[in-house]
């Protein structure tokens, strides 16, 4: 089954971990599916625990559902290795988490360079763009500070540019302005807005802020790992 109008599709997924309890495994995402259009914004909400990082990261690629298919414009993740997977990861998808993830001991330029010297460009072609990247963000002047020389804000702006640097088809977020305040909250999320508007980068999101939800173009609910739209 074949449809280009989707960027990231899933089919039935399920993950269940050992519970150190009880002999029983505790099913944390349930018989999952969904689908994501190109160049749409789709928000996720649900309790703490309902399983929201655990179906993001089975969505990326960053682990692997006990059942179930997950499709990449229609290539099957489970099909790939580990080393094609982290190569098709890094080229396709943008993570942004709610805790920035930069390396501590890089500067933001080096840590937004990072993705395209991994695939491989060279360090003036990567510096050009983390560069260009840096200044739509507003943190360029911030490039030679490390991570924790930066503001909670400034860090999230330079997340995003690291996630945009190899041009990927979609940003999957984990609640990526739950630790900053409504001022950066906002520049964050306008920020997600205009990408989708200008190169019609689709985007996944984890939130827990209702006017978040609001503004994509679909929400779906997460209850004790099942997921329905709102
Ligand atoms: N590696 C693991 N081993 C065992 N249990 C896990 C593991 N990872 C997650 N869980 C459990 O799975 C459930 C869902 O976790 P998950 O991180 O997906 O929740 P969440 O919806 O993202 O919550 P939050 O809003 O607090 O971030 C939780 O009950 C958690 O304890
Ligand atoms: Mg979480």
């Amino acid at each position: 089954m074949s449809n280009d109008s989707f960027v990231l599709r899933a089919e039935d997924i399920s993950k269940s971990y050992k519970s150190e309890q009880s002999d029983e495994r505790l099913q944390v995402v349930k018989n999952v599916s969904v689908s994501i259009n190109k160049g749409s914004i789709t928000s996720i909400v649900g309790s703490s625990g309902s399983g929201k990082s655990t179906l993001l990261h089975i969505l990326g690629g960053l682990d692997r559902p006990d059942n179930g298919k997950v499709f990449w414009d229609d290539q099957d993740i489970a099909s790939m290795n580990s080393d094609a997977l982290a190569d098709f990861r890094n080229k396709n998808i943008g993570f942004v988490f709610q805790f920035h993830h930069l390396l501590p001991e890089f500067t933001a330029l080096e840590n937004v360079s990072m993705p395209a010297l991994i695939a491989g460009k060279s360090m003036q072609q990567a510096s050009k763009r983390a560069t260009e990247l840096l200044n739509r963000f507003g943190v360029a002047e911030r490039k030679n500070h490390r991570p924790t020389q930066l503001s909670g804000g400034e860090q999230q702006r330079v997340s995003m540019a690291r996630a945009l640097m190899n041009q990927p088809s979609i940003i999957l977020a984990d609640e990526p302005t739950g630790n900053l305040d409504d001022v950066n909250t906002d520049i964050i999320l306008d920020m997600l807005f205009e990408l989708r508007d200008e190169y019609g980068v689709s985007v996944l999101l984890i939130t827990h802020e209702q006017k978040i939800a609001q503004r994509s173009d679909t929400i779906l609910e997460i209850k004790s790992g099942e997921l329905n739209p709102l």
